[in-house]
């Protein structure tokens, strides 16, 4: 499936090199004194050539041609006068290996108030390793940069990129609506800290598709206020699984709502798809949301509701979450479970979970029939079940 990103890119670069691109501009940032050594810092000819496509009244396009360009940080702000911006990229775009250079840095690649926004193709490369090495060292570290970074944009599109060795998340999209991400490969070491392949807070109308994620952390992660939200055929391992939250860390916080995975398979992952919250008081909630035609192979805790998440047990022992979790169907969903307990509903005292549906599913451990855990969870099962359901 990535391949259609791939074909729409190859699509595109033809278009390019043979005709041009039809409207609008084309800034070459090789011709505004780029160079592909790896080495000399592009991050001017970039902000240059992003200058003159977001003043262009008309659509533009950033063409990144073939070969390694060094990019200290990318800082690409708008309103732009035009909603029809293209980054062509063929090449890899390089971070620092430094760790202080972008210490004091979110990002490391950020667009932010924008309104129509395409990226297609490109290798961007986070240099996260000596960042990684430092954490595992137990040293006093930056805490790393996002590797790309969607902040309060509309109508973005980003088809066919790859990430790989980010320092901290690989994609954040925040305060974002109309997003399609599609044959999208992320790529982190298993044992990276903090890694998150695509991160989505705050945001309206995403959709990932097509895109295979390994990493340290979450292949996607789901933050409060996330409405809307679509994942298509989506492979996750190695990695933490597909994780809704952590929510309910504030008091006061924006729900998730109508959050879809269909078509997915997970390798070895250390979670499933989940749900989690802070066992702490909060208004915040989960509901609609759809897990369906799923593909386990030893993953552990593949169906898992976790609502006393309470790292380092600090300002949570002994509290109730107060995340209402509603309205959550599993369908269809088979494989390998790497724990005994395959299913753990593990839901707030306080605020049970209710209108859980289990649906066809058949699950293995060790080639044996798994368990199922509820605690406070309430719902319905139908079709063949494998454990049995334990809702109440
Ligand atoms: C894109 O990169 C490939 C090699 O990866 C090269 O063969 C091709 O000519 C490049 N295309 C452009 C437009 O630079
Ligand atoms: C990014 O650019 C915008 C506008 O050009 C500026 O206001 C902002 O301070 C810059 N941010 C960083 C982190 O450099
Ligand atoms: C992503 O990975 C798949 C499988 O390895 C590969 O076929 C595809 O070309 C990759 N896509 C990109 C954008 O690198
Ligand atoms: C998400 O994007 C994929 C790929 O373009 C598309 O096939 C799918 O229909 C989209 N889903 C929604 C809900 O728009
Ligand atoms: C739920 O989100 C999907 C896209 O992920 C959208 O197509 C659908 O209309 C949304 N449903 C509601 C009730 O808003
Ligand atoms: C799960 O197994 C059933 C029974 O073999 C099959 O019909 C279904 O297509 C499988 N679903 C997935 C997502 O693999
Ligand atoms: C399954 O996962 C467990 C725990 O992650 C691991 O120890 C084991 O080696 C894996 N087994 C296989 C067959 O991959």
């Amino acid at each position: 499936m990535p391949l259609v990103g791939n074909l729409h890119l190859l699509f595109l670069l033809f278009l390019f090199l043979n005709h041009g691109l039809a409207a609008g501009s084309t800034f070459n940032i090789v011709s505004l004194g780029a160079k592909a050594d790896g080495m000399t810092d592009a991050s001017p000819a970039f902000q240059e050539a992003w200058a003159n496509a977001c003043g262009s009244s008309e659509p533009a396009t950033i063409y990144v041609p073939n070969g390694a360009f060094y990019v200290h940080s990318g800082n690409f702000t708008g309103p732009c006068k035009n909603n029809a911006i293209t980054i062509l990229i063929n090449g890899t775009l390089m971070a620092s290996s430094n760790i202080q250079v972008l210490a004091q840095s979110q990002a490391w690649i950020a667009f932010r108030h924008i309104n129509g926004l395409s990226i297609y193709g490109g290798v961007i490369d986070g240099q996260g390793m000596g960042l990684w090495n430092c954490k595992h060292s137990g040293q006093s570290c930056p805490d790393g940069a996002t590797s790309l970074e969607i902040f309060d944009s509309q109508n973005v599109n980003v088809n066919g990129l790859s990430s790989v060795n980010s320092q901290m998340f690989n994609i954040v999209v925040y305060g974002c609506q109309n997003v399609q991400i599609q044959g999208v490969n992320v790529s982190s070491a298993s044992d990276s800290p903090n890694t998150d392949g695509i991160h989505v807070q705050q945001s309206l109308n995403v959709n990932i598709s097509n895109s295979n994620i390994g990493t340290g952390d979450d292949c996607i992660s789901i933050g409060p206020g996330t409405t809307n939200l679509w994942m298509e055929n989506i492979n996750c391992g190695p990695g933490h699984g597909i994780s809704i939250g952590s929510l309910g860390k504030q008091a006061e916080e924006a729900g998730v709502q109508n959050v879809t995975v269909t078509t997915a398979t997970f390798r070895g992952t250390q979670n499933g798809v989940r749900i989690k919250s802070w066992g702490r008081p909060s208004d915040g909630f989960a509901t609609k949301i759809l897990f369906q035609h799923i593909l386990f192979y030893n993953v552990s805790n593949p169906i898992f509701i976790d609502q006393n998440y309470c790292p380092h047990q600090q300002s949570c022992p002994g509290q109730a979450s107060g995340v209402k979790i509603s309205d959550v169907t599993y369908q269809d969903i088979n494989g390998t479970s790497a724990t005994e307990v395959a299913i753990n509903f593990d839901c707030s005292p306080s605020n049970p979970c209710t209108g859980i549906h289990l649906e066809d599913i058949n699950l293995n451990y060790n080639d044996q029939i798994p368990q199922a855990s509820c605690e406070n969870a309430q719902g319905t099962a139908s079709g063949p079940l494998q454990p049995r359901s334990c809702l109440a």
